[in-house]
C-alpha cells in the first residue's frame, strides 16, 4: 500500500515484527492519550467556565481518585516496561549455535571476515534463515552498526568486542548505515547486507578460494611463537587453550572470569591483565604488533580448539546450512 511512500524499512528479520509491534502499541497509546487529554481539555474549559453568580467550590482531595490514577498509568507502564525487556533481552541474546561474522570498523568503511575466510567489505552475504552473530571492532574511532530492514543497531568500539545478531528471513538486499557520527565520510559509511537463498549462498560462498578464519590464526600462532608456550601435549609455560572458549577460568586474584571474546582478546593485547592462577605473567604484549584482522584469526582458532572438542566455538555458515531445517 505504502509502496511509493514506505512508513517502515522492510521487514526482514525475526526481530523486526515484534520491534513493530511494540512501536505500534506505543504510538497507538499515545495517540489515544493525546486525544482523551485534549477532549477533556476542552469539555472542562466549557463546563467548568466562569460564569456570573457561580462560586468555585474547593475540593480537598480524593484518595480513590488518586490511587486510582496512579495505578492505572503504572500498570500502562508496566506492559511497556516488560514488553520492551523482552525483546531486548531477544536482542541481546544471540542463539547458541548462530553463524559468526567477525566485523572490522574503519573511517570509512566495514570489513566483514566470515568463518570461512571470505572477506568483504561494504557488502556482507548471508543465507535466508540461520542465526547470524555480529562479532564487532572498530580500528579507530566509534562507529554503529545499523540495519533498519533487521531492527538492529549496536555501536562499534576501539579495544573491545560488541555483539549484534540477526535472524534474516526474507532474500534481497539492505540497507547497512553507519549510525553514529565518526568524522568526515560518516554518512558515506554505508553498505548493503545481500540475504540469499541458501543455494545461491552456497553458489556465492564456494567462489572464492580462500581459507578458513582459524586456520590463518593457527599459522599466525605458530608464527607468533604463542605455541610455544601455549602447549597442547604437556603444560607449557602459559595455560593450554584446548576447551576453555566459554569456560569459567580462575585468575591469581581469585576472581573467577569467563574466556568469551573479549577475554581472549585482552589476554593478548594485555597478558598481564587477568592472568590464570597458577601461571606468571611472562607473556609480552601484542599491543600494536598485530591488526585486528590478525586479532580475530587469533580468537577464532583459539575457539576452534574448543569446537574440535566438542565445545561451543565459533561457528561458520558453511556448517550452518548443512544443518537439517526445522
Ligand atoms: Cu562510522 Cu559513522
Amino acid at each position: 500500500m505504502f509502496q511509493s511512500m514506505p512508513l517502515w524499512p522492510p521487514r526482514a528479520s525475526t526481530l523486526a515484527n515484534n520491534v513493530d509491534a511494540l512501536y505500534i502499541f506505543l504510538i497507538v497509546v499515545s495517540a489515544l492519550m493525546s486525544f482523551a487529554i485534549f477532549i477533556m481539555v476542552i469539555f472542562f474549559a466549557v463546563r467548568y467556565r466562569r460564569q456570573p453568580g457561580r462560586r468555585a467550590e474547593q475540593i480537598d482531595g480524593s484518595h480513590a481518585l488518586e490511587i486510582t490514577w496512579s495505578i492505572i498509568p503504572f500498570c500502562v507502564f508496566m506492559v511497556f516496561f516488560g514488553w520492551g525487556a523482552r525483546i531486548y533481552f531477544q536482542e541481546r541474546k544471540p542463539p547458541q549455535d548462530s553463524a559468526e561474522i567477525y566485523t572490522v570498523a574503519k573511517q570509512w568503511m566495514w570489513k566483514f571476515e566470515h568463518m570461512e575466510g571470505q572477506r568483504e567489505i561494504n557488502e556482507l552475504h548471508v543465507p535466508v534463515g540461520r542465526d547470524v552473530k555480529m562479532i564487532m571492532t572498530s580500528q579507530d574511532v566509534i562507529h554503529s552498526f545499523f540495519v533498519p530492514a533487521f531492527r538492529i543497531k549496536q555501536d562499534v568500539l576501539p579495544g573491545r568486542y560488541t555483539v549484534a545478531w540477526f535472524h534474516p528471513t526474507k532474500a534481497g538486499t539492505y540497507h547497512l548505515f553507519c549510525a553514529e557520527y565518526c568524522g568526515t565520510s560518516h554518512s558515506g559509511m554505508v553498505g548493503s547486507v545481500v540475504v540469499m537463498e541458501p543455494k545461491d549462498y552456497e553458489a556465492w560462498m564456494g567462489g572464492g578460494g580462500t581459507q578458513p578464519l582459524a586456520v590463518t590464526g593457527q599459522q599466525l600462532f605458530a608464527q607468533l611463537g604463542c605455541a610455544t608456550c601455549h602447549r597442547q601435549d604437556t603444560q607449557g609455560r602459559g595455560p593450554n587453550l584446548v576447551g576453555i572458549y566459554n569456560k569459567p577460568v580462575l585468575l591469581e586474584d581469585g576472581r573467577t572470569v569467563v574466556a568469551d571474546d573479549n577475554y581472549i582478546r585482552e589476554s593478548i593485547l594485555q597478558p598481564a591483565a587477568k592472568v590464570v592462577n597458577g601461571f606468571k605473567p611472562l607473556m609480552p604484549t601484542f599491543q600494536g604488533q598485530i591488526s585486528d584482522e590478525q586479532l580475530n584469526a587469533l580468537v577464532a582458532y583459539v575457539k576452534s580448539l574448543s569446537q574440535a572438542s566438542g565445545q561451543t566455538g565459533g561457528k561458520s555458515m558453511a556448517a550452518a546450512t548443512a544443518q537439517p531445517q526445522m
